[in-house]
């Protein structure tokens, strides 16, 4: 099977994105995976370090493995959002394809400083590094309750990202141009501030990644992966899905008890948003 490096190639090249579908249950995960397999699709399952902690490093490569040979499907896993070196040094020696190394609250010289020991790491296991530049992390209740509104302090500088770029080599880069984690609840929702990702996109010969995937505007999404995103991540959508699903099944049927059955129409939800994500960034059939 064909490693992340090609994918991510084949997504610049062939304008797609990868979907990464953030997971803490496997039964998310069976979701995601028949999506994956009913559209042939690549996809990243991404673990933050809160849902890596609660899944287990090993074992959510050990359920990588066991479903990328299930399926024959180009299924990896990413550490999202890992907050120091020895978070993504974890996931890295657990066998993870990729590490996001979170160090956008760092200044920017000390963002590069632990990006670069990252990189250097990954590079003699083969691991796809994700740099970040710019803030984008902020809960979205936040932003509806009016106590955040993204200043331009929160954005990505084009010239930041030139220069963490130049220094640390980085394999793919999240850049901040609008989106935030959540969905849109009180008529905030994330719009992506396209001019910004073509002006980076200008200076910084790299693919990109873009956070806060769920609640985008469609079209929005669709320009950026023609300027150069070729991983989009979704957590909040697939959430909803599966929870306020489980939630219903749970109400309706109060006396119901087991799992396999008050858990198939949660997995069901989650299968339909991550096929119309898959299909929105153009993956079907990439596989
Ligand atoms: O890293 C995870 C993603 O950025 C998720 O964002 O919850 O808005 O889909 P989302
Ligand atoms: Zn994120």
């Amino acid at each position: 099977m064909k490693n992340l490096k090609f994918y991510i190639k084949k997504a610049k090249t062939e304008q797609f994105a990868i979907g990464q579908f953030n997971v803490s249950t496997f039964e998310q995960v069976k979701g995601i995976v028949a999506a994956a397999k009913n559209l042939n699709a690549p996809i990243i399952l991404g673990t933050s370090e809160g849902e890596a902690k609660f899944m287990g490093l090993e074992e959510a490569v050990a359920m990588r493995d066991a479903l990328r040979k299930k399926y024959n499907l180009p299924i990896f896993l990413n550490l999202d959002h890992g907050k120091s070196f020895e978070a993504v040094r974890d996931a890295m020696a657990a066998g993870y394809d990729m590490v996001c190394f979170d160090g956008s609250k760092l200044s920017l010289e000390e963002n590069i400083k632990i990006s670069k020991k990252v990189k250097s790491h990954a590079f003699l296991k083969g691991v796809v590094v994700e740099g970040e530049i710019g803030r984008f992390g902020t809960d979205a209740s936040k932003v509806y309750q009016g106590e955040f509104q993204i200043t331009e302090e929160f954005l990505t500088k084009p010239e930041d990202a030139q220069t963490y770029f130049g220094k640390t080599n980085v394999d793919v880069l999240a850049v901040s141009i609008g989106n935030f984690h959540g969905v849109n609840v009180g008529g905030a929702a994330p719009k992506l501030q396209l001019d910004r990702l073509r002006e980076i996109a200008g200076l910084v010969d790299v693919p990109f990644v873009l956070h806060g995937g769920s609640g985008t505007p469609e079209e929005d999404v669709k320009t950026a992966i023609l300027l150069g995103v070729v991983k989009v991540n979704i957590n909040t959508e697939t959430r909803m899905a599966f929870t306020n699903t489980l939630r219903a099944q749970l109400q309706a049927n109060p006396d119901e008890i087991t799992p396999y059955k008050y858990l198939q129409q949660s997995v069901a939800e989650v299968q339909k948003v991550i096929e119309e994500k898959i299909r929105l960034f153009g993956s079907e059939n990439k596989a």
